[in-house]
């Protein structure tokens, strides 16, 4: 099995019983691949982007246990290390993990260009979390055109939210 699919088997393992969380990094991932794909990425960088696609919220689970707090920042703060664990079980591929790290530890730094990869990730968590989140229209216009970069992420929001 690939490491994308084996990196989802144990985020899936990892938040057990949590199926809001689970389908929200499947969606995730989803929709960073459809960028990566649509936008040419590299190899290298379609890696990278599904396999932060499905830990980018790891932090989360140890916010909720040890600070009951599951914001952007504890998110950040927490997952890259969480991250790094659970991924060094799955490959030794030492530059692929600190890269995945460093997406984790940014992917809520929305306006700010980053890489490719991350970019997908950003584009890709918004398209969900508008939905999830019952955004207004409004707020996913304005929101849009300051996080938005790529042109497939462009026109998903477009097509999905009529904006
Ligand atoms: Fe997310």
């Amino acid at each position: 099995m690939d490491l994308p699919s084996r990196t989802e088997l144990e985020m899936i393992r990892y938040f057990k019983g949590d199926a809001k969380r689970i389908s929200h990094f499947v969606k995730v991932h989803d929709f960073a691949r459809l960028i990566a794909l649509s936008e040419n990425y590299s190899q290298r960088d379609m890696l990278i982007c599904e396999v932060s696609a499905y830990v980018h919220d790891i932090g989360i689970k140890d916010g909720e246990r040890l600070y009951g707090r599951n914001d952007g920042q504890i998110q950040e703060q927490l997952g890259p290390a969480e991250a790094e664990k659970l991924l060094k079980k799955l490959t030794d591929d030492s530059e692929l993990i600190d890269r995945v790290c460093e997406i984790v530890s940014l992917h809520h730094h929305a306006v700010k260009y980053h890489s490719a990869a991350h970019q997908a990730i950003v584009e890709a968590d918004f398209l969900v979390n508008a939905y999830e989140d019952g955004l207004k229209r409004e707020a996913i216009k304005t929101a849009g055109e300051k996080i938005f970069k790529t042109h497939t992420g462009k026109m998903l929001l477009k097509t999905i939210f009529s904006v």
